[in-house]
């Protein structure tokens, strides 16, 4: 939903001011103070010795590159390529105990030998190699060492030994495997070229203006844009689309007259192994090519995708692909030629086939036209209708992206049922990283606890795979940036954790949310903790590891959704979209609240869902309490499982919530002393903002809850 500009604008930083997120100098303390051995060639092992140099440089160590193996120098950290080894670092005879030897020459090749031989039992019995992103990790007579089959993965064991700071130099230990789990992980950019007279320069942007754009054209920020595909490399991105999936006028020429302003982003982003996608019109057969029609059947539609695409591949060879939206909010596509999704997005993919790109296909597709006195049109069915009955017909390098919820990115739904939907597709999970419906960056709103649940989330029960698995063995995960030119990248500077923890459960979804953030934290602040890093850890952690709850209690209740303010989708308006044509109503009356979506008596939608789920949600009594209104329609006395009514729950809620935010506000004040006098200042004006609202929100709910009902609040405070 979109129309109303709606951006907090922020202040153009001065480029030499921003922000080192995750990765400032300190964090590369523990390997610039070391011998480090580089040995490899190719571009991204170029990226691995630069970085080491720079930090050698810092810290006081050296950096060497490729030596010979007569003259193989003493190291602490060797970063190999396996193919760059010497043929003989077959297994070493067994040193003597590491601890007596020295990192002398001999103990450096006594190391590496030694992690090559682990190496090779290792992936031998997982049978299977590193594959060109994996990387392992030893240690061994006092030297850590780093292989790779490929460059990118020592890039990301680069990275891995940041994240370890000392902790990678510490007591010997035998390799340890690491591979992404999500072979891609996307960000898409929702940024305009050109500012968009009601959605401005970056759509659904709370950061500031486009990294990438500025009024209309390539904002040539080289070293903004280099540190961003760090800070992406850092946390295990290797995607990005550079442009909105609402594709504008100037937007579309991307694709042909203005793809020199894509070559240049992608030459920014591959020495970090990020790859560019571009989000592309489906009408761009018309509206650039000239064509009389985008009919995905007629050959002249065809042959200009393959000449364009042709075109595109020979400037970008390692070019990602496309994303579209199509028939979506007004965004052209094949139905307005009497073809369906599938047609749609297999022309793009056989234009994209012989280079090896993908399409992304974007399955939010609903009727944004609806008449909100029909109770038969759902718009949370609308993606399965869509495209549960095209599986199969989709061709390998098609990409079904799919939001992770049925509706819109809400503080709580359930998951899609289209992930169970669509066996024979490709389909990747779509997560908004930008806090559209989750406090747009003026409210701390960790999420990855809920990405999380979702990620673990087994749409077949029993059966045992989860979201997870499904994104994993199909197109990986998405999610929409929340990154602008903000000094602080985000906006709120808590919120840069959310970008960090999307990169590493793409990685590892099944990483803790507790632990992603204690990473974050070490990275970003430790270095800052002259007084007391303890207090720093704990603190930051009461602040955000209950935050994303937190937001839910004083916001729309039990799954409800929406009741945002129209068009800006910030604070509330509990009617706000109760009598529009958008399809995301809650029916609350003076009896009850609810959407019926049983199939006993609702719009059926529960039976999109594979058993258990279609049994447990249909029945209000195995429904979970917190997407209960998300399915059922319930008097303001039913009883939950917690014990409470659903008319008490929202009072108590409310009022919890605004209480978890005045206590998170005094917890930053404690911080005072230890963190960043500037990342203090933006998180305490953040914060006001957000008591502020919180306040705003239980007001209104609790009010408009207590009028429509009549319930007094049992505890008898007031609702105004
Ligand atoms: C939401 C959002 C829009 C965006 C759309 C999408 O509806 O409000 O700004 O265009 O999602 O995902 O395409």
């Amino acid at each position: 939903m979109r129309r109303h500009r709606d951006q907090v604008r922020m202040s153009t930083p001065d480029p030499t001011d921003v922000h080192p997120a995750w990765l400032p100098d300190e964090a590369w303390r523990a390997i610039g103070v070391r011998r480090i051995l580089v040995c490899g060639e190719g571009a991204l092992v170029d990226t691995v010795q630069a970085e080491v140099e720079r930090a050698a440089d810092r810290y006081g160590g050296t950096a060497r590159r490729n030596p010979t193996e007569a003259d193989l120098p003493p190291a602490d950290l060797v970063l190999a390529l396996t193919d760059a080894l010497p043929p003989d670092s077959s297994p070493a005879t067994e040193p003597g105990p590491p601890e007596t030897l020295t990192a002398t020459a001999t103990a450096t090749a006594t190391a590496v030998a030694t992690a090559i031989a682990q190496l090779g039992t290792a992936t031998a019995q997982l049978g299977e190699s590193l594959g060109v992103e994996g990387f392992a990790l030893a240690r061994h007579a006092g030297v850590t060492v780093v292989l790779a089959d490929a460059p990118a993965g020592l890039l990301y064991g680069l990275f891995e030994l940041v994240r370890l700071g000392e902790a990678a130099f510490g007591p010997t230990h035998p390799v340890r495997v690491h591979r992404p789990v999500m072979a891609r992980r996307m960000l898409d950019h929702w940024d305009n070229v050109d500012v968009h007279p009601v959605m401005g320069q970056v759509e659904r942007g709370y950061a500031g203006g486009s990294i990438f754009w500025q009024d209309g054209r390539p904002r040539g920020d080289v070293a903004r844009v280099t540190a961003y595909a760090r800070l992406l490399a850092a946390c295990g991105i290797n995607a990005v689309s550079v442009n909105n999936v609402n594709v504008h006028a100037i937007e579309a020429r991307l694709l042909t007259e203005r793809l020199d302003d894509v070559v240049d982003l992608a030459d920014l982003l591959r020495p970090y192994a990020i790859r560019v996608h571009l989000a592309v019109t489906f009408a761009a057969p018309v509206v650039l090519g000239g064509l009389p029609t985008a009919d995905p059947l007629d050959q002249a539609v065809r042959d200009w995708w393959a000449e364009t695409t042709a075109r595109v591949y020979a400037r970008i060879p390692d070019f990602g692909g496309y994303l579209v939206k199509a028939d979506s909010e007004g965004q052209p596509g094949p139905f307005s030629y009497g073809r369906d999704h599938a047609d749609g997005a297999n022309l793009l993919a056989e234009a994209l086939a012989p280079y090896g790109g993908v399409v992304h296909w974007r399955a939010f597709v609903y009727n944004h036209r609806q008449d909100w006195r029909d109770r038969s049109t759902d718009r949370a069915r609308a993606a399965y209708d869509h495209f549960a009955p095209l599986d199969g017909r989709f061709r390998d390098n098609v990409i079904v992206q799919v939001k992770h919820g049925p509706m819109d990115f809400q503080t709580r739904e359930p998951v899609s049922p289209v992930i169970a939907a669509m066996p024979g597709t490709r389909l990747a999970v779509e997560f908004q990283v930008t806090q559209e419906y989750t406090g747009q960056q003026r409210h701390v709103c960790y999420l990855a606890p809920w990405w999380s649940e979702i990620l673990r989330f087994a749409p077949w029960g029993d059966d045992g795979r989860t979201v997870a698995d499904v994104a994993a063995g199909g197109g990986g995960l998405v999610a929409v940036s929340n990154v602008g030119d903000d000094r602080f990248w985000t906006g709120h500077p808590l919120a840069q954790a959310n970008l960090y923890a999307f990169g590493r459960l793409c990685w590892n979804p099944r990483l803790r949310p507790q632990e992603v953030l204690d990473e974050w934290i070490d990275l970003t602040f430790a270095p800052d903790a002259r007084v007391d890093p303890e207090l720093l850890r704990r603190t930051l952690h009461e602040i955000m590891d209950d935050s994303w709850r937190t937001y839910e209690r004083y916001t729309a209740p039990l799954g409800v959704g929406f009741m945002v303010r129209p068009g800006h989708h910030y604070g509330p308006d509990v009617d706000g979209y109760e009598y529009t044509p958008w399809g995301t109503y809650h029916f609350a009356d003076r009896d009850g609240v609810g959407v019926d979506r049983t199939r006993a008596t609702g719009t059926g939608f529960t039976g999109q869902y594979p058993p258990p789920w279609s049994e447990l949600y249909e029945s209000i009594d195995t429904c979970p309490d917190e997407l209960l209104l998300f399915f059922h329609h319930v008097p303001y006395g039913h009883l939950l499982h917690s014990g409470s009514t659903v008319i008490q729950h929202i009072y108590d809620t409310h009022f919890e919530g605004v209480r978890e935010v005045e206590a998170m506000c005094r917890r930053w004040e404690w911080l005072a002393r230890l963190v960043d006098p500037a990342v203090h200042a933006r998180v305490t004006e953040r914060l006001a903002e957000q008591v502020r609202c919180a306040r705003e929100w239980c007001d209104q709910v609790n009010a408009y809850f207590h009028r429509k009902s009549g319930i007094p609040d049992a505890h008898g405070r007031a609702l105004h």
